[in-house]
């Protein structure tokens, strides 16, 4: 729960300053609380695009705010944390992408959306975990080079055979984190509960799972489930909309290091802080 004067102060600020907020589904449950607009990379990018207000506050990681300025060059788009940053977004080479396009003259470089700027500007097309398999499906190209997941673009592979991937290996270290053997056991507790996975999970994981789907994937099946117990392997922000939407339902998670650092450091008194700046000018999107 936020502290209410805090919710306040940051009401009054974000609507004497024209500002969305913006939030992914990973973040304290307090910020996305207060945040207009909560939701996967894909709603969220899509969202910036028609939102009304002036400036967009960004609560997630730096390519997520990278992407919706993209998308929205005449915005001022800040970051609740400018440290915020994926990782994973930086596990691509662009030499290797040059590479590749030498030896490969029908190649699609596909580029995951958790991906820095530099990165996007080299590739063919940019998708989220939750349209990839269409896009990819839908390209001519023979050869795919889908960077930086390996573990996105191996569940892609598997589902589009008449296609040839060329493997890249970043990886994401919170669902990388999560193994088989964990979901094994939590099965044995609780036999009844479906498992439900985002892509950037391991094979191991994948394997064993009922559904893969993206943040908002999983939520929705959720949703619409009859089962009423459910083992989530990704990571644990998004236990916040899940126990919202569904009181009724069991959450159950898988290890102890479902846990993105790097979101976490998105706190709410970084939110308000970032609003009360003027023109919050410290801001690397802006
Ligand atoms: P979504 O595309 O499901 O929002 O996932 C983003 C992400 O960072 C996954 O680790
Ligand atoms: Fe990056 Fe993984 Fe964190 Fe998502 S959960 S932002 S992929 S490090």
């Amino acid at each position: 729960m936020i502290e209410q004067n805090i919710g306040n102060e940051i009401l009054q600020l974000k609507k004497e300053k024209d500002v969305a907020i913006l939030a992914h589904y990973y973040v304290d449950g307090e910020v996305q609380e207060i945040a207009d607009y909560v939701g996967d990379s894909y709603y969220l990018a899509e969202k910036a695009t028609r939102i009304t207000q002036e400036n967009i506050l960004f609560c997630g990681v730096a390519f997520m705010g990278e992407s919706a300025k993209i998308l929205n060059p005449q915005k001022k788009v800040y970051m609740a944390d400018d440290s915020a940053d994926c990782p994973m977004a930086h596990m691509a080479d662009i030499e290797k992408i040059r590479e590749v396009r030498r030896e490969y003259n029908d190649v699609a470089v596909v580029c995951y959306v958790n991906s820095t700027t530099e990165i996007k500007a080299e590739s063919d097309v940019c998708v989220t975990s939750s349209n990839a398999l269409k896009i990819v499906r839908a390209l001519p190209n023979k050869y795919i080079y889908l960077i930086p997941d390996y573990n996105l673009a191996h569940y892609i592979s598997k589902q589009v055979p008449e296609k040839k991937f060329i493997f890249n290996d970043g990886f994401c270290h919170v669902h990388k984190s999560i193994h088989g053997t964990d979901i094994r056991m939590a099965k044995q507790i609780h036999p009844a509960a479906l498992v439900l996975a985002h892509p950037e999970c391991t094979e191991d994981v994948l394997e064993l799972a009922d559904f893969i789907g993206s943040t908002s994937q999983i939520i929705d099946f959720v949703k619409q489930s009859n089962c009423s117990a459910f083992i989530i392997c990704t990571e644990i922000g998004v236990f916040f909309e899940l126990m919202q939407r569904n009181p009724a339902k069991k959450f159950y998670s898988v290890g102890h290091q479902q846990f993105c650092p790097n979101m976490k450091k998105v706190r709410i008194e970084k939110v308000l802080n970032k609003l009360k700046i003027d023109n919050c000018e410290t801001s690397s999107q802006s």
